[in-house]
């Protein structure tokens, strides 16, 4: 059984920012969301997550997780403080806690699952996880003997010069055996550089402490302020990219394409340059997106194009073309074998297969119907600046080049609306609708002249 603590009370002050460090986000999960990704697996029977400075945003956050409980710290004293602060909720407690540091992001669950085992096979009082880093600067320094025992984790800062000579590095990832943790924990002093309470102290004072180094040291990279924050960026986007690639997608250039660690692709996908994919996106086996596409908490079906396009909280289905340069947004749907072209938005619009809206146009709280075909410069005027209303065109409705649709208003099927025309009320189905005044022509007709004009016999009205 394990018990897991996560340490996310500071502010980071290092990220120079009004935002809790663990919140910033990084490929679609925040920094402590990723790190208690990595836990998951172990199926710890509590989590709890030590807060402080601004606890109320990161317990927000976190809240749609299941087993999180949440300790605060209100004062921000240093690491061994924060998990002082569990001592009251594992008072009879007696198997063995995992603490990690909130801004550790690219840990995998295998080397935790190795830690817990080399704890556990050597009954330690405590097992670190460590790392040889080619900069280790800003890291404790772990000093071991030849078996891997501890002899000693110094700060960086408490460091001597010699020590910081040493790059076996504390990744800020421990387990320890509870009993022997909380019996140390209450005695910690604050005498070092920073005056904190160190958590790497308690470890100093139990024994015996075995560290565990990563294979990969880039998995235990902590995140302090934004240039490690972009170079955890760029692991997280490689690994997300490799596997992608394994499973099957083409990334034309994968250095120019971004991919959230939420994302989904089929087989058969292939990205383009200049795009990236957020949030809860999934696309379907077949489909092109890009170049230069943005697709955000999205379904695209099979065999869809998505060029130089936004695409945000919508649904697209089968063999449809989108773009270049459409806006597809809020909850917008798009059937099969649609077409949407250049400079044409869609707000909280669906349209039924085989509907077209190929040049110029804005098509807001609007469902269409099948085979709908929508004129360049369409617009649906769904705002009467207080309130928003619905337009309703029905299967095989064509509307002229430049129409505005006044909402609220309903087309029937088969309705064609002639160029120019602003329509304000509903039509029934199998009907032409002009909504314009008649042309007049006047032959013969000139420009009045000018009392100067008559008087020189030139017209000197443009001068
Ligand atoms: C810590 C370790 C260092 C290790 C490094 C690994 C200590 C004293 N040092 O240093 O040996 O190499 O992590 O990345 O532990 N936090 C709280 N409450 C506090 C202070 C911090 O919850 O009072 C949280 C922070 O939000 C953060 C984590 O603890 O998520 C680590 O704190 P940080 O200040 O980043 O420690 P480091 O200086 O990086
Ligand atoms: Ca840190």
């Amino acid at each position: 059984m394990i018990v897991v603590a996560v340490l996310a009370a500071g502010r980071g002050t290092r990220m120079k920012s009004s935002l809790p460090k663990v919140l910033h986000p990084l490929g679609g999960r925040s920094l402590v969301g990723w790190v208690l990704r990595s836990v998951a697996a172990l199926e710890p029977s509590r989590q709890m997550v030590i807060v402080g400075y601004e606890g109320e945003l990161v317990c927000q956050s976190l809240k749609h997780l299941a087993n999180v409980e949440f300790v605060e710290q209100r004062e921000q004293l240093g690491t061994g403080h924060a998990v002082q602060q569990v001592l009251p909720l594992l008072e009879n407690y007696d198997g063995h806690l995992l603490v990690l540091n909130g801004d550790v992001p690219l840990l995998r669950s295998q080397t935790l699952q190795t830690l817990l085992q080399t704890h556990q096979e050597h009954k330690n009082a405590a097992t670190i996880l460590t790392a040889h880093i080619p900069n280790p600067k800003g890291y404790g320094r772990v000093i071991c003997d030849g078996n891997h025992i501890l002899k000693q984790i110094i700060e960086d800062r408490d460091c001597t010069t010699a020590q910081k000579q040493n790059r076996r590095i504390n990744a800020g990832v421990y387990c320890f055996h509870w009993p022997r943790l909380a019996e140390v924990l209450p005695h910690l002093k604050t005498e070092n550089d920073q005056k904190e309470y160190y958590l790497t102290d308690a470890v100093n004072d139990l024994a015996p402490v075995m560290a565990v180094d990563v294979e990969d040291y880039e998995e235990i990279l902590g995140v302090n302020d934004r240039q490690q924050l972009a170079t955890a960026y760029q692991i997280l986007q490689t690994r997300i990219k490799r596997e992608w690639m394994m499973a099957g997608v083409t990334l034309i250039d994968p250095g120019s394409t971004t991919i959230d660690d939420t994302v989904q692709l089929s087989p058969d996908v292939v990205i383009e340059p200049q795009t990236h994919l957020r949030g809860e996106t999934h696309i379907g086996r077949g489909s092109q997106i890009g170049p230069g596409s943005l697709i955000e908490n999205s379904t695209i079906g099979e065999d869809t194009t998505v060029r130089y396009s936004v695409v945000s909280q919508s649904q697209i289905a089968d063999h449809s073309q989108i773009g270049p340069y459409a806006h597809i947004r809020q909850r917008s749907q798009v059937g099969e074998h649609c077409r949407i072209g250049n400079f044409v938005e869609l707000k909280k619009a669906s349209m039924g297969d085989g509907s077209k809206a190929s040049h110029l146009a804005y098509l807001g709280d609007t469902t269409l119907g099948e085979q709908v075909n929508i004129g360049a410069g369409t617009i649906t005027a769904n705002y009467d600046g207080v309130n928003k209303h619905q337009t309703i065109l029905g299967d095989r409705c064509k509307t002229g080049a430049n129409s505005v649709l006044v909402a609220p208003l309903t087309l029937g099927e088969d309705v064609t609306v002639a160029a120019g025309s602003t329509v304000t009320k509903s039509v029934a189905a199998d009907s032409l609708v002009i909504a314009r005044s008649r042309q007049i022509v006047k032959p013969g007709w000139r420009l009045p002249k000018t009392q100067e004009s008559q008087e020189t016999g030139k017209n000197t009205s443009q001068e």
